[in-house]
């Protein structure tokens, strides 16, 4: 039980179909890179490492904020709270990605979902957690924290998981993700208290399709409270990043010859 231990792992939460369809059209995205006149792209970190922009607006196979909604009916159904949607995002990584090393978020109350379309089995980014640890009040240094010195060696929970599998966990307990060797895809969740202010919450972008009347229903699910101001934006970067692989430019560069080669052609009416 996550109240119990910090941590539940969820098996073929995510159906076959819908992985694959998600796995399509994630793959397709990968290829269009965000330049001028193209918003439905994806970023990418580095040569290794991307996210789909705006995911519940981008994606069209399957409707993403329905599957937040199912986590969040699994999540009322365990816990009794009715937690509020802060964050969803894309995350694909591959080849010996740095690992996270054992740390605590500090924040009560808030759960992560973590939904594998790839990867997160053992030594594929897969997660692990100090059970328990998810109770106490973190105090100092909340990164690389040795968990040996302080005797939690016993308490690690490793997770290994399988492609549809759905793990939660509480992220004001100590946690670790490990390196990818392969590759790792995942959906990744937020869920807050809708009255918990310790951590500010994520704006999520979607479209009105996306909404379905069971969850206007459950209005937590969606709305935060109204004198809620202090919201972080969805991710955006307004600068080149320093690791932008060769791949976009060249991209971009054809992307420009053609445009110009459009005008000439429009210019003498061919
Ligand atoms: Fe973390």
């Amino acid at each position: 039980m996550i109240q119990e231990n910090g941590i539940i792992h969820i098996q073929n939460f995510l159906p076959d179909d819908q992985r694959q369809k998600l796995n399509i059209e994630i793959d397709k995205i990968s290829e269009q890179f965000l330049i001028n006149g193209n918003s439905r792209a994806s970023v990418w970190l580095n040569h290794n490492q991307f996210e789909i922009l705006n995911p519940i607006v981008n994606i069209q196979s399957i409707n993403l904020l329905n599957i937040a909604f199912e986590i969040y009916k699994r999540l009322k159904e365990i816990t009794s709270i009715s937690y509020t949607l802060t964050n969803l995002r894309i995350l694909d990584e591959k080849k010996k990605i740095h690992p996270v090393d054992w740390h605590t978020d500090s924040a009560q109350n808030n759960i992560r979902g973590l939904l594998y379309l790839s990867g997160g089995d053992e030594n594929n980014g897969n997660l692990s957690y100090i059970l328990k640890s998810h109770k106490e009040k973190h105090e100092g240094s909340t990164h690389n924290i040795d968990i040996k010195k302080l005797n939690l060696e016993s308490k690690v929970y490793k997770g290994n998981s399988k492609p549809g599998d759905l793990i939660l966990l509480d992220i004001n307990g100590i946690h670790k993700k490990n390196t990818v060797n392969q590759h790792r895809r995942i959906l990744f969740f937020e869920f807050q208290e809708q009255s918990s202010k310790k951590r500010p919450k994520t704006k999520i972008i979607f479209d009105n399709s996306k909404i379905t009347k069971q969850m206007i229903q459950e209005s937590n699910f969606l709305f935060y409270e109204s004198n809620e101001i202090e919201l972080i934006d969805p991710l955006y970067y307004n600068n080149l990043i320093l690791h932008t692989p060769l791949k976009i430019f060249k991209y971009y560069l054809a992307s420009f010859f053609k445009l110009q080669i459009k005008k000439i052609l429009k210019k003498f009416n061919f």
